[in-house]
Order: C-alpha cells, then sequence, then structure tokens
C-alpha cells in the first residue's frame, strides 16, 4: 500500500508477514519502540527484554498478520502498528497485564487491541492514520466488533485517537497512574 511523497519519499504500509526477512528490520523497529517509550530507564537488561516482550517482541511473533509497517522510499522503518485480535482479558498470552481483568467487559465489546508508534520524524504527517485504518480494516475483515488501546490520561496523543473516532470509554487507576480505554466499533 503506497502513500503520498512527504520529505520520505512514497511512504508504504506493508504487512509484517508479507516482509520474508523481517527480522532484519526488527532493529529499527525496536528503535523506535524504545524512543517512544515513557519508560527509559530499566533496572537490569532481563528488565528491559521482559518489558520489550510484554509490548512490543510478542505481537511480532504471534501475530504478524496483524502487524504493519510504515516504510519510507528507501525502505527505512518508520513506525509501525500491531496488536491482537481476541479479547486479552480472556486470553492467556495477556495474563500478565492485570489491568484487562478491571477492563473485561469493555474488552469483550471492543476485543482488538492495538500499539501504535512513528519515530520523531515521521510524526504529524498523517502516517499514524493510515496505520490505525490498516489495523481495523484487517480486524474488522477477521471479525473483531471493536477495538481499542489503552494510554495515559494525558498523553498529548489523545487528539489523535478522537480525530480516529475512538471515544474514551473508562479510565482506570494502574499503579497509581490514571489511563485510559479508547475504543472503536467496527
Ligand atoms: C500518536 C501517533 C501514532 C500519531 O501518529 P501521527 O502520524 O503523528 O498522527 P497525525 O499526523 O494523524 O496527527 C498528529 C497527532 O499525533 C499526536 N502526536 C504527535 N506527536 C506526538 C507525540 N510526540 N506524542 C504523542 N502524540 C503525538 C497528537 O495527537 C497530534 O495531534 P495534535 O496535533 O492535535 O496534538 C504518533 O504521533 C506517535 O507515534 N506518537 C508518539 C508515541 C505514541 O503516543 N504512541 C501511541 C501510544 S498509545
Amino acid at each position: 500500500m503506497a502513500g503520498k511523497a512527504s520529505e520520505f519519499g512514497v511512504v508504504s504500509i506493508t504487512r509484517l508477514s508479507e516482509i520474508a526477512d523481517w527480522r532484519r528490520l526488527e532493529p529499527e523497529i525496536d528503535a523506535i519502540f524504545f524512543a517512544a517509550s515513557a519508560t527509559k530507564s530499566f533496572a537490569s537488561p532481563a528488565v528491559r527484554k521482559t518489558f520489550h516482550e510484554c509490548w512490543l517482541g510478542r505481537f511480532l511473533e504471534r501475530f504478524p498478520d496483524a502487524t504493519f509497517l510504515a516504510r519510507d522510499g528507501q525502505g527505512a522503518v518508520l513506525g509501525y502498528i500491531t496488536g491482537a485480535l481476541a479479547d486479552p482479558a480472556r486470553e492467556p498470552l495477556f495474563a500478565d497485564i492485570g489491568y484487562f481483568q478491571q477492563l473485561a467487559t469493555l474488552t469483550a465489546r471492543f476485543p482488538a487491541h492495538l500499539h501504535i508508534n512513528l519515530g520523531a520524524a515521521a510524526r504529524n504527517l498523517g502516517i499514524g492514520g493510515r496505520l490505525i485504518e490498516t489495523f481495523c480494516d484487517h480486524a474488522q475483515k477477521n471479525g473483531a466488533r471493536g477495538v481499542h488501546a489503552v494510554t495515559s490520561e494525558a498523553s498529548r496523543n489523545r487528539s489523535f485517537y478522537a480525530r480516529m473516532g475512538f471515544v474514551c470509554e473508562a479510565t482506570i487507576l494502574w499503579g497509581g497512574h490514571p489511563l485510559v480505554f479508547l475504543a472503536r466499533p467496527l
């Protein structure tokens, strides 16, 4: 899927599972993940690895069909969206993310969940919107009747999600930190 020209050339969106040698792109994806993450320091390399596995690694391994990369005209990774379609409150793979149990009524209505990040230079160009629409189209075609994202209540990305049709269905406290459950029917 090609998009309009920008300083990056023609930005394309490609499903991870359609890139035969996608593992060679993992360092670029990981760099975007860690740069965008609010958590910047880790007690040990093992803690850093667990954090990566929790929010990115397992999605790439388990759900390459539901993962899409935005790449510039040279093939460099500008950002990604990944996620899963099954209700995470009822999916053993996500039992380590405790807040899903608090949100189980809502995850039943909006089961697909996503994680999206762009490199700093690729933001504010509409690329995130293309990734969201690609993920939602994939989720809807595969039977999900709703999609959600969880983010910080005070995050700047709230206006982005609102423009993309996501509505705040709940605010919860997690580790003393307010999180919002943003949902869109499909
Ligand atoms: C949120 C994000 C995916 C949106 O993609 P995008 O292509 O930049 O979005 P668009 O160009 O369509 O819209 C710009 C919107 O992105 C969001 N955005 C831009 N820079 C951002 C940043 N540094 N942090 C958080 N959100 C940002 C804002 O909502 C902005 O809207 P605003 O100008 O009204 O404030 C992208 O900006 C990003 O990766 N931000 C940092 C990481 C993040 O917040 N990821 C989502 C975690 S739930």
